[in-house]
């Protein structure tokens, strides 16, 4: 039988995953995978030597989510906006890592029970690159374990361009009456209709912004910003950000727990 590749946490993982609440994991992470650029800057190399560090750090981030039992992981790799506002020469070389790097990884996804799913205007890709993804998809179709969403070519307006024609498309059709619209039939005509929203958002390398991801479904997400540039990131630092993840109070609009249980707090709305 060949040995397994699946690996332990790591020491440093296994501390900080003792100290959270079992009970409290998020179901679903979503990163936006920032700072390539920059890392290679600060080291005098060109721009593709940081993307191809960031590849690294994909599959070591994918596997702890793994190892933890994380159902749903979602990476921006690469939007609209950077297909149609980057050198050419940039594009491609991104397209060709991403070949790369499913060709050299979806052994390792089988060996950690990891499916791989792709959002975003997927077919406006290169050809070559969307057999690959396709036959990534279908090799790890059958893992239960972390779900691997990668959005490509992804952009959250664009997404609710596609999901309103979607709909206007059932209204036309008779199929749904324009009154009886609700979120729930925005959200299944959403790339993302089969997943729950994300609970914790994580940017590397400190921009205080959304670039366009998934707009709709942060609307309650929890939201962690660090200045650690992507190249740079691990496992590690994505259980930090679930612990500080941890320590919010979500309250979707209601009150604080605290302010909840102090007595006269039910005359509040009045
Ligand atoms: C993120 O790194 C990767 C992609 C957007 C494809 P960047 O290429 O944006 O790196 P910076 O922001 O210039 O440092
Ligand atoms: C966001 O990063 C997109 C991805 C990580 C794929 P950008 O580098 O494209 O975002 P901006 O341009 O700084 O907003
Ligand atoms: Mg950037």
């Amino acid at each position: 039988m060949q040995a397994s590749r699946v690996h332990e946490l790591s020491p440093e993982e296994q501390a900080i995953y003792r100290r959270l609440d079992p009970s409290r994991l998020p179901q679903h992470v979503a990163i936006i995978m920032d700072g390539n650029g920059r890392w290679a800057g600060k080291r005098s190399l060109k721009r593709f030597l940081g993307h191809q560090q960031g590849a690294e750090s994909v599959q070591f981030v994918v596997e702890t989510a793994s190892r933890i039992n994380l159902p749903w992981l979602t990476l921006y790799a690469f939007s609209l906006e950077n297909n149609l506002r980057r050198p050419k020469t940039e594009v491609n070389f991104l397209m060709r890592l991403l070949g790369a790097y499913l060709s050299n990884n979806v052994k390792r996804m089988n060996d950690n029970n990891v499916r791989i799913r792709y959002i975003g205007r997927t077919d406006e890709l290169p050809h070559e690159v969307r057999e690959r993804m396709e036959w990534a998809a279908e090799q790890t179709q059958q893992n239960t374990g972390t779900t691997l969403t990668l959005a490509l070519n992804y952009g959250a307006r664009s997404e609710l361009v596609d999901a309103f024609r979607g709909l206007c498309q059932e209204v036309q059709r008779k199929e749904l009456a324009l009154e009886h619209i609700t979120e729930q039939d925005i959200q299944r005509h959403l790339y993302t209709a089969h997943m729950p929203d994300p609970d914790l958002l994580i940017r590397t390398s400190g921009e205080m912004r959304i670039s366009n991801f998934l707009l709709w479904q942060i609307a309650y997400t929890e939201i962690f910003v660090t200045d650690r540039l992507w190249p740079d990131f691990r496992g590690v630092h994505m259980l930090e950000a679930i612990e500080n993840y941890q320590s919010r109070n979500r309250r979707y609009g209601g009150l604080s727990d605290d302010l909840q249980s102090l007595p006269g707090n039910e005359l509040v709305g009045r």
